[in-house]
């Protein structure tokens, strides 16, 4: 089974998806087997991988599997994708797409059994990966219990602002909480990475501060702000094939050789 990492913030921009999707870049580039998991109906990290739908001939996404008349142990060894990155490490990530209509699923949740939906999708079905990482949406409701009830581990990410820092604090207090609740007692919470940080800003340099002092070692590092990440993103591009990125490649390999060390191998 791979090790499984729900990545969290209970708000919007939180940089989630942009953590996701690098982290899983530069895992792969460190010779990991890389699956993530679009637990957002908006579908970003599927997007931002190259993922195209067809409309054609659609193939099975989460979006169907967790559906209580599909969902089954492993059914998830039918929805993995290649993404659409031609870097040379892009065929060590694979994606487990989501539709938008992934927020009908959050309606089903008093379906018995229901939040055991995602951990029995993904029953043997990562056994090939080493590491499967889960992109939460804002929420804390159903589809990131979903998440939660599937993982090893719980990662956040804040950007350095009062309100994200607070939606991180909760993100942490819920996975503290909910493991019993979810059938997962022995879910863990990681730490925190600090997205999006500019020193120009008098409110970053308070709130990574603030930060330390709310998380403090589990502050896993500081992701500078830089337009070619958003452009990056924006064009679901891998980093790479990104002109002077070098900086930012290096600050989340950084961040993924923690996530090995912390998550293990
Ligand atoms: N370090 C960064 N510097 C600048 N822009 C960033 C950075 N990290 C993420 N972004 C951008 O911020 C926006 C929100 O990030 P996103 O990952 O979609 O947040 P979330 O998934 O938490 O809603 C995106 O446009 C993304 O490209
Ligand atoms: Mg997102």
């Amino acid at each position: 089974m791979a090790k499984r990492i729900a990545v969290g913030n209970n708000k919007g921009g939180a940089k989630k998806t942009t953590l996701t999707v690098r982290l899983a870049e530069a895992l792969a580039k460190q010779g990991k087997r890389v699956g993530v998991v679009d637990m957002d109906p908006q579908g970003n990290a599927s997007r931002r991988l190259g993922w195209v739908d067809s409309p054609d001939n659609p193939p099975l996404t989460i979006s169907e599997a967790l559906e209580p008349e599909n969902v089954a142990d492993g059914i998830g060894a039918q929805i993995w994708q290649p993404i659409g990155w031609t870097a040379e490490y892009a065929d060590r990530i694979t994606v487990m797409p989501a539709r938008f209509t992934l927020e009908d699923r959050a309606t089903e949740a008093g379906h018995k059994g229901a939040w055991r939906r995602l951990a029995k999708t993904l029953k043997g079905a990562d056994d090939h990966l080493d590491y499967v990482l889960i992109d939460c949406p804002p929420s804390l409701g159903h589809l990131t219990q979903l998440a939660l009830a599937a993982a090893h581990h719980a990662l956040a990410t804040t950007e350095p602002e009062y309100d994200s820092v607070e939606a991180a604090v909760r993100y942490r207090d819920f996975v503290a909480t909910s493991g019993d609740d979810l059938g997962n007692p022995d879910l863990t919470f990681l730490g925190v990475v600090v997205s999006a940080y500019d020193q120009r800003i008098g409110a970053h340099v308070g709130q990574l501060n603030g930060a330390r002092k709310l998380f403090g070692d589990l502050v896993w590092g500081v992701i500078p702000r830089r337009s070619l990440i958003t452009n990056a993103d924006e064009y679901g591009q891998p980093l790479s094939e990104v002109a002077d990125s070098s900086e930012v490649r290096g600050v989340f390999e950084l961040l993924a050789e923690r996530l090995v060390k912390e998550a293990g191998a």
